[in-house]
C-alpha cells in the first residue's frame, strides 16, 4: 500500500480574504508567497504553501495536501484509491510548485490531494510574527467518526496513535504522533488547525505576541495527556481555532511506541485507548471551556 507520509496543506475558503491573510501573514508570520484578486497561498517554509485562502461565502477548510514518498507512480495512487469505490481526478499545474497530483474526497467532502514531486521553495521561516516551523494537524467534528478513521487508514494509510473513550481519534501518518484528529460532533466541520512552535518559550513569545494583537487565547496553555504536547489555542478572523503547540509526541514505527519522555503515564507509552478523559485532556493548565470540542 502506498501511504501518504506527511501533512504539507490546508486550503480554505473565506468571506473575508484580506483579514485572514493579514493574520497569517503578519500574526502567525507566515510568508505570502503568491496573490491574486481571489487567492493567497501563504508558508511556513520549503512548501510552496502551507495556507491556501480563497474568496468564498463562508469560512471553512475545503482541502487537504498530503505528500506520498518522492518517486511514487501516481498513475499507480490513483489505481490504488479507485479500488476503494472512489473517483480520483489527475491534476496539472493546479497549484503552484506542484505539477501533478491526485485529488479525490474523503467521506466527509472534504478534497484530499495527493502529490509526490514538489518543487521546496527557498523561504525559510519569516522571522516576524509567530513563525511557527510547520503545518502540524488539522482537527475535524465528524458526526461518522468510525467511518472517517476507517477512510483515512484503509484509504490514506494513517494509523491511529490514542483514541480519547470512543469519540476523539488521533491519527498519523508520519512520526508525528497525530497529523489529523477526528472528535465526534453534531456537524462536519473543520475544529482547529495546528501549528508547531520551537519550544515553550517560542510559546511564551507567542502569547506576548496574541496580547498585544488584543487576540485572547481560548484555551491553554496545557500540556495534554493524549500525544503530551504544550498547546494554546486561539481564533483567526474567520473565527476558526488555531492552535499552536511544541513537544508533541514522535511514535517509532518499529517498536510502536512512542520516543520516551518523562512526562509519559505508561513506560513504554503505546497507542492506547484513553478512559480517564481528565487526564487524556490535561496534565496540567486549565480544563477546556465548555463547548471546545463541539
Ligand atoms: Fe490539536
Amino acid at each position: 500500500m502506498i501511504r501518504v507520509d506527511r501533512i504539507a496543506y490546508a486550503a480554505f475558503e473565506t468571506p473575508d480574504l484580506a483579514a485572514q491573510t493579514d493574520h497569517y501573514e503578519r500574526v502567525m508570520g507566515l510568508k505570502l508567497v503568491e496573490r491574486d484578486t481571489d487567492t493567497a497561498y501563504l508558508t511556513a517554509g520549503v512548501d510552496h504553501h502551507t495556507v491556501i485562502l480563497r474568496r468564498g461565502d463562508a469560512g471553512r477548510c475545503v482541502a487537504l495536501g498530503f505528500q506520498v514518498p518522492p518517486g511514487t507512480d501516481l498513475g499507480d495512487y490513483a489505481t490504488q484509491i479507485g479500488k476503494h469505490g472512489i473517483a480520483t481526478a489527475r491534476r496539472s499545474d493546479s497549484q503552484p510548485n506542484i505539477r501533478d497530483l491526485v485529488a479525490f474526497e474523503d467521506n466527509k467532502g472534504t478534497r484530499i490531494e495527493v502529490f509526490a514531486e514538489h518543487e521546496p521553495v527557498p523561504n525559510g521561516p519569516r522571522w516576524s510574527g509567530i513563525a511557527p516551523n510547520k503545518l502540524g494537524h488539522v482537527a475535524f467534528n465528524v458526526t461518522d467518526i468510525q467511518a472517517t478513521v476507517k477512510f483515512y487508514c484503509d484509504v490514506l494509510g494513517f494509523r491511529a496513535s490514542d483514541w480519547m473513550g470512543d469519540f476523539f481519534a488521533f491519527l498519523r501518518c508520519g512520526p508525528d504522533h497525530h497529523s489529523i484528529n477526528l472528535v465526534t460532533g453534531a456537524t462536519t466541520k473543520m475544529h482547529h488547525i495546528a501549528f508547531e512552535l520551537r519550544d515553550w518559550t517560542h510559546i511564551r513569545d507567542a502569547c506576548d505576541f496574541l496580547a498585544q494583537e488584543r487576540t485572547p487565547l481560548v484555551w491553554g496553555p496545557v500540556r495534554h495527556g493524549i500525544g503530551h504536547n504544550i498547546s494554546t489555542y486561539h481564533r483567526n478572523p474567520d473565527g476558526q481555532i488555531i492552535e499552536l503547540f511544541c513537544e508533541l509526541d514522535r511514535v517509532n514505527e518499529s517498536t510502536q511506541s512512542f520516543e520516551p519522555r518523562r512526562v509519559h503515564q505508561d513506560f513504554p507509552q503505546s497507542p492506547k485507548v484513553w478512559s480517564d478523559i481528565l487526564q487524556a485532556a490535561n496534565m496540567w493548565g486549565s480544563p477546556p471551556p465548555e463547548g471546545f470540542l463541539d
